[in-house]
């Protein structure tokens, strides 16, 4: 059984004031609780220690994300972010390998594997993205090209309990273009992924892994793919940007 998710990527968006102003809008919306749904939202890591606030003051329903981590434990990596400040500051779940941090800034499968693995030797949880461009959909070789970046974000890797890993499937060409990939697409490499976590997991913890659909998400989509067997949830951008939208997609979950 697989609790579904609900993951807000706030990406480079919303700064501290404006930030916590959010977290307390959906503190609002979700006042009643969010059920059986796990809902996370991933703001920039200079709001990180006031959204935790605002999560501890407003006892809210929803979890802390990163959106990215260094591997080292700590040092001379000027700019980077440590396991251990994320955990110090609450965070829970941390977003790794988005396609704009590998198309952008050079993220490669060995970078998203060694940054899994820092992640689980500190207790949290990994949403790592995986997700085809364009051309490579466009020649029909999405599924071996996930395929193979799961086999590589996922070397030696040990899972022990399987809701403590999460991958979500982001094909690139949909995201922030308003342009949806059907549900029936989704489903079809959602189902190739967990096919690929059987053989390196086994069925047990690969049944248990939750694998979230991103790219143009928003309200009056997410249903049908919440619908598809093997989709467990959202991975959210733009729709994430407002309280009411992700609440929304939230109630839709549960
Ligand atoms: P989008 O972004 O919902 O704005 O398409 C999703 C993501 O990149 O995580």
């Amino acid at each position: 059984m697989r609790n579904r998710m609900i993951a807000g990527n706030w990406k480079m968006n919303k700064t501290y004031t404006e930030g916590v102003i959010l977290a307390q809008g959906l503190a609002k919306e979700l006042a009643d609780g969010s059920g059986d749904v796990d809902v996370v939202v991933c703001p920039p890591a200079v709001d990180l220690k006031g959204v935790a606030e605002v999560i501890e003051q407003e006892a809210a329903p929803f979890a802390l994300g990163a959106q990215n981590v260094y591997w080292e434990e700590k040092g001379a990596f000027t700019g980077e972010t440590a396991p251990d400040m994320l955990t110090n500051v609450g965070v829970r779940y941390c977003i790794i390998g988005h396609s704009e941090r590998r198309g952008y800034f050079g993220e490669t499968d060995e970078d998203v594997n060694r940054k899994a693995k820092a992640l689980m030797a500190h207790s949290l949880i990994p949403i790592s993205c995986c997700g085809e461009p364009l051309e490579v959909r466009e020649a029909g070789t999405h599924v071996d090209f996930v395929v193979d970046q799961i086999k590589k974000d996922t070397a030696g890797l040990t899972i022990e309990d399987p809701s403590a890993y999460v991958v979500a499937y982001e094909p690139i060409w949909a995201i922030g273009t308003g342009k949806t990939a059907t549900a029936d697409d989704a489903q079809e490499v959602c189902a190739a992924i967990r096919a690929t976590l059987t053989e390196v997991f086994g069925a047990t913890t690969a049944d248990g892994i939750r694998i979230l659909y991103g790219g143009s998400a928003k309200p009056e989509n997410v249903a049908g793919f919440l619908d598809q067997r093997d989709v467990d949830g959202a991975l959210v951008g733009g729709a994430s940007l407002k309280a009411d939208s992700f609440a929304a997609m939230v109630r839709a979950a549960m």
